[in-house]
């Protein structure tokens, strides 16, 4: 395979796969991991952005991600880690004003989310276009960019923090919740693999 090809053929792969179910036991783990693949996601958004003819199974991938996926994972991170996150806090951590941002970004990201869904299937019905000039490709872009500055703040505020001020009960409580919200028993998740 060519060079190209090579690296697309990953980026579906890692898009396709959820972490395994065993890496729920460590839940910091397993959201870092879900933030690998929103990276990946915004690369292959940046990409089907410029193109006249984007890859069919490439927005295949995305629209079962953001379908999907990406629903889970904010409710993750809004129900259950910022909740803990905000108890366990010391005053000087000042994790407030980044949460409350963050969740503002959760609410941004999501209207864009549905937004290219409804566009990417347009697309795959032959009914809309992508390419540098369209309005499409403006909505790919700047979600991919909102959500990359996202990603960056979580993994190096809110996940150190995280594994610093979260206690154990904590991480068995955030794991339990959530293996429940992806309909996973966390004791087989534990066992396996
Ligand atoms: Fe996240
Ligand atoms: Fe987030």
């Amino acid at each position: 395979m060519k060079k190209r090809e090579e690296t697309e053929a990953l980026a579906l792969e890692a898009l396709d796969n959820a972490p395994p179910s065993s890496q729920l036991a460590e839940p910091l783990d397993y959201i870092f991991a879900e933030h690998f693949r929103q990276r990946v996601l915004c690369n292959m958004l940046d990409e089907i952005a410029d193109q006249e003819r984007p890859d069919k199974s490439a927005i295949e991938a995305v629209l079962r991600y953001l379908r999907v996926e990406f629903a889970p994972h904010m409710q993750d991170e809004e129900h259950d880690l910022f909740p803990m996150l905000r108890r366990r806090a010391e005053p000087e951590d000042r994790i407030d004003d980044v949460i409350a941002q963050l969740t503002q970004e959760h609410a941004a990201d999501r209207l864009d989310a549905k937004l290219i869904t409804e566009g990417l299937a347009k697309v795959l019905a032959g009914k809309a276009k992508t390419g540098e000039a369209s309005p499409l490709a403006k909505l790919l872009h700047r979600f991919a960019e909102n959500e990359r500055n996202h990603l960056t703040l979580e993994n190096a505020i809110i996940l150190p923090l995280a594994r610093i001020r979260l206690t154990d009960d904590d991480i068995r409580n955030l794991a339990h919740r959530m293996a429940a919200r992806r309909n996973i028993k966390l004791e087989e998740a534990g066992n396996a693999g």
